[in-house]
């Protein structure tokens, strides 16, 4: 092609594109709102991971399982108080039927499963997105909590029937077993209510 005619069609290429785009992009979210999730997801995956672990150290696996059940959601909620976010954990398949997902956060999760089965590094993985729908303007960020060696004592394959005993009692429709280390188990989930 003469070199004047592909400049020309190169041009018409972008008149057209730029006519056809006439809905606007949804905004992205703000920077700071998206480094304060990040650091509230942070925060507390450190402080269960820290408070799970000295419980199974001082009292084993089955008095860590009432630290989890009572301790995960004050955690959750002292941090929510501090930062003015809502923050929690969910799961495609849960324990407390409470944490189950939302319909945008099952969407999210399985995108994150499919692109970590896909080769991607979980640790690299996260998404915030300024959502509109019935609860108004909101951010949400999520961010993949991925299954460790010790996290196999009550999610894992091979539980003891003691801890599996444990668990069904406070939790008799538990789906949150099966995983092995490197599985991915759910996410944090912190949603920002917007202005208008
Ligand atoms: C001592 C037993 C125990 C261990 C060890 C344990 N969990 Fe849990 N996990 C629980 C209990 C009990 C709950 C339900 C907490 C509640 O009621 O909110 C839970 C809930 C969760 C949830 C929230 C979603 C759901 O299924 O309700 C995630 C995510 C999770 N655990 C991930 C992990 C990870 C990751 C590890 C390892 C770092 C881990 N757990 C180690 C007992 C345990």
């Amino acid at each position: 092609m003469p070199r004047q005619l592909a400049v020309l069609s190169l041009a018409a290429v972008f008149v057209l594109t730029a006519c056809t785009h006439e809905e606007t992009p949804p905004p992205a979210p703000a920077p700071e709102d998206i480094t304060a999730a990040r650091a509230a997801a942070d925060a507390l995956g450190a402080q269960l991971k820290a408070r799970l672990l000295s419980a199974i150290e001082t009292g084993g696996p089955v008095a860590a399982i009432d630290v989890c059940k009572l301790e995960a959601p004050e955690i959750a909620a002292g941090l929510s108080g501090e930062t003015g976010l809502r923050v929690g954990r969910t799961a495609l398949r849960w324990r407390n039927p409470a944490n189950a997902p939302d319909d945008y956060e099952r969407t999210a999760m399985e995108t994150f499963l499919a692109e970590i089965d896909a080769g991607a590094d979980p640790a690299a993985l996260e998404l915030a997105e300024i959502v509109t729908g019935a609860q108004g303007r909101q951010l949400r960020y999520m961010k993949p909590i991925m299954t460790g060696g010790p996290c196999v004592l009550c999610h894992g394959t091979d539980i003891s029937n003691e801890v599996k005993a444990a668990i069904l009692e406070r939790y008799p429709d538990d789906q949150a077993t099966g995983f092995a280390p490197g599985d991915f188990r759910g996410a944090f989930t912190i949603t920002k209510d917007l202005e208008k």
